[in-house]
């Protein structure tokens, strides 16, 4: 395939909508890259967002609000006053090349070893119901995810505070909002799927009670913050992270979705591979699209192209891209030009330094 000019595309014209105001709508999706040694990013970091500022909007890896919702390691931590200071570098850096920026709170919940914990930390979840999932340590390799305690009333209080003081911090860190995790089988996640919440208080049975957790937790973020700064990323049908499959998944996420509306938080965040699988899921994300008028982002999968016609075609205002972004650092360009994507080395997604992380070369502009 030779390279042609897509620079008509709508994807790379700049986007205005409530709130959020982009240079283009092409998103970078959130990736864990594993380079915050001690759980802090650095100038590294800095410098891989720094290559990929022509996004419209950077959302960082999934980053913890508090030491129990670091499962992964070398995941960085938006928790203390250290952290804070490190992650000024990399909003500095997105801003520089005019991308905004979110962090993404990821809490893992049973999605956890205690190899990757600080002193102290804890392994919760909505019950105590152990993943089939591996969980990589740097001390003792691949392992399996550890069982959870289950969460009392006072540990899903607290542990919306921490994302309270996650957000406040995100601010002070210069970032533009975060995007609350709520996808891929992870803390909020487990609370929203049946098989991973067997609760019987109001967290747990009813569509409205698993999605409890997500929606207070987005209303006590934006209560502290503005929801004009509060992202939510949700990822229906994903069976990722054990999340088997559940009979009322469509129901579920019309609650949730209804309930964020409601919020009026800037952004929606949809991997949308799985439900684009079947009839049903398709019929639900039409509907997300009616009920949620915020921005709708799309994600999975998608190339230019693709988010092209989703763009024009309305099902959604603006698109992410992730393994692209990992090995085409001008992504924009490269879309833009119709060059070919580099392809990423998933041997080094997760590994500790620069090979696979700041050394893919921007490709510069062709003539078309
Ligand atoms: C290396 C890697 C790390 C990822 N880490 C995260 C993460 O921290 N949080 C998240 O929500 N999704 C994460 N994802 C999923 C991506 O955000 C995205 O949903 C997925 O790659 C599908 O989009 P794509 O087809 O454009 O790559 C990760 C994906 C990759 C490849």
């Amino acid at each position: 395939m030779g390279t042609h000019d897509n620079s008509q595309y709508t994807l790379f014209k700049s986007f205005s909508n409530k709130g959020l105001s982009l240079q283009n709508r092409v998103v970078m999706a959130p990736m864990t890259r594993s380079r915050a040694i001690g759980n802090k990013v650095n100038s590294l970091v800095a410098e891989y967002y720094s290559q990929r500022n022509t996004a419209g909007l950077l959302i960082t890896e999934g980053t913890a609000p508090s030491a129990n919702g670091l499962g992964y390691p070398r995941i960085p931590g938006i928790f203390d006053a250290t952290q804070i200071e490190a992650w000024k570098e990399v909003t500095a850096a997105a801003h520089r090349g005019g991308a905004k920026i979110f962090t993404q709170l990821m809490h893992g919940g049973r999605i956890a070893h205690t190899a990757n914990m600080l002193q102290g930390a804890e392994i919760v979840a909505p019950s105590a119901i152990q993943a089939k999932a591996d969980v990589w340590t740097d001390t003792l390799g691949q392992q399996v995810s550890e069982s959870p305690r289950e969460m009392t009333q006072a540990d899903i209080t607290a542990t919306i505070a921490e994302f309270v003081s996650a957000a406040k911090n995100a601010i002070l860190a210069g970032f533009d909002g975060i995007e609350l995790h709520g996808a891929n089988g992870y803390l909020i996640e487990q609370f929203i799927n049946p098989n991973s919440n067997t609760r019987t208080d109001s967290y747990g049975g009813s569509p409205e009670n698993r999605g409890r957790f997500l929606v207070e937790t987005a209303k006590a973020v934006g209560d502290a913050i503005g929801f004009d700064k509060v992202g939510v990323r949700i990822s229906p049908y994903n069976i990722y992270n054990d999340m088997d499959a559940y009979i009322d998944t469509p129901e579920t996420y019309r609650h949730i979705v209804r309930g964020l509306e409601d919020l009026g938080i800037v952004y929606l965040h949809v991997i949308d591979r799985a439900a684009l699988e079947t009839k049903e899921g398709q019929d639900l994300m039409a509907e997300i699209r009616q009920t949620f008028t915020n921005t709708l982002i799309l994600n999975g999968g998608y190339d230019a192209h693709r988010a092209e016609k989703a763009i024009t075609g309305g099902q959604g205002d603006l698109v992410s891209f992730g393994a692209a972004y990992v090995s085409n650092p001008d992504l924009v360009e490269v879309m833009k030009t119709g060059q070919e994507w580099a392809q990423p080395d998933p041997s080094t997604f997760f590994s500790a330094d620069e090979k696979g992380f700041t050394d893919y070369p921007a490709r510069t502009a062709v003539p078309i």
